[in-house]
């Protein structure tokens, strides 16, 4: 029997996990995340199960390597939360891609909402205020979209770009066919809406940062699903006051671990720059829902599954990160 601990479990996920679990694996679900004041939960367990704000650290892979781990089955494709260098004996694995549409339609809603601001025509219309006053947009027809990271939900992001009829230009180190690449500077400067896509990494850390707000278009909108750190948030915030930007879309926040995916509404948040940016009527901001489909959290769980089942039972891994 493989004895899985599975933290920071949400009822959604349990759910798509009993669909898919069998009985060669038990799975203890524990709603604390992973981290150095949680890890001994893992006691007796012969795999982790992790999500995005987990903290995965040196000293965390140590402990988990004490308590006689093997594995660690991050459910999901990013992985900058996990210490690959301290791994030791550790074997890791990930869900590299369980919803490549999910995240680009939810990319998209996001870019939609905030031009349209159907948001706010919703809030208005349920106090039977009907006026149009402030709630113009733009066509996207025609309009120019950057696309930073061309890898598979980049490349969805384009088609549907590409659906309304907009230009696409786009950077990533490795082109793809059929798109037209620019450097990340003229893409900053040409673009009507900005879309990242790439994964968070010491080179993309703070890739939106002064500089780059500063040769945006004051009419742009950024839209950002891939990982907070992309976006220096204090930079954010002083372009958003110098409207150097119309407005931003954010799925995640780079100091998101505390409060994303947990109700903090009876509480004082001690994070100024997240007030600020929530308090902006130009902030359209959602937890880290881009990914949050039916088929994707299927998808995640019988992945993950199959991971595990394949590493435990027969020695391979599948879908490993080195
Ligand atoms: P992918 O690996 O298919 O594509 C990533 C692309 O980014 C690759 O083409 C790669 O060459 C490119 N890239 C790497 N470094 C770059 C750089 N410095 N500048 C420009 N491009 C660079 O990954 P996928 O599946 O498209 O996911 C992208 C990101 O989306 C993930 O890393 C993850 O952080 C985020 N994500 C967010 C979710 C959410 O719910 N908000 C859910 C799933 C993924």
């Amino acid at each position: 029997m493989i004895k899985m601990a599975f933290f920071d479990a949400k009822p959604y996920e349990v759910e798509a996990f009993k669909k898919w679990s069998t009985d060669d694996i038990q799975i203890r679900y524990m709603e604390h995340k992973l981290n150095a004041q949680t890890v001994d939960s893992a006691k007796g367990c012969d795999v982790v199960c992790a999500f995005v704000n987990d903290t995965i650290d040196g000293e965390v892979l140590e402990e988990l390597q004490k308590l006689g781990v093997k594995l660690v089955a991050m459910r999901c494709a990013g992985y900058n939360n996990l210490d690959l260098k301290a791994l030791g004996d550790l074997k890791a694995v990930r869900v590299p891609a369980y919803s490549p549409h999910a995240v680009a339609e939810h990319a998209m809603a996001l870019l939609l909402t905030l031009n349209r601001k159907t948001h706010k025509a919703y809030n208005r219309t349920r106090e039977f205020n009907f006026s149009l006053n402030g709630l113009t947009g733009v066509d996207l027809y025609g309009k120019t979209v950057g696309v930073v990271g061309t890898g598979r939900i980049g490349r969805m992001f384009i088609d549907i770009c590409r659906g309304f009829g907009m230009k696409v230009i786009a950077y990533d180190m490795y082109p793809a066919e059929g798109i037209d690449y620019v450097d990340l500077d003229t893409l900053f400067r040409e673009s009507d809406f900005i879309s990242l896509h790439c994964p968070l990494t010491d080179e993309t850390h703070h890739l939106v940062d002064e500089k780059r707000f500063a040769i945006m278009k004051d009419s742009a909108i950024l839209i950002n699903t891939s990982r907070g750190a992309l976006v220096d948030s204090v930079a954010l915030v002083e372009a958003l006051w110098n409207k150097q930007l119309r407005a931003v879309g954010l799925d995640v926040y780079e100091e998101e671990a505390n409060y994303f995916f947990e109700d903090c509404s009876g509480e004082i948040i001690d994070d100024a720059t997240l007030q600020l940016l929530v308090s902006m009527p130009n902030v359209l901001l959602t937890s880290h829902q881009a990914f949050l489909t039916e088929e994707a959290l299927s998808n995640i769980a019988e992945t993950t599954l199959n991971n595990v089942k394949e590493f435990m039972l027969n020695g391979n891994l599948v879908n490993e990160i080195k």
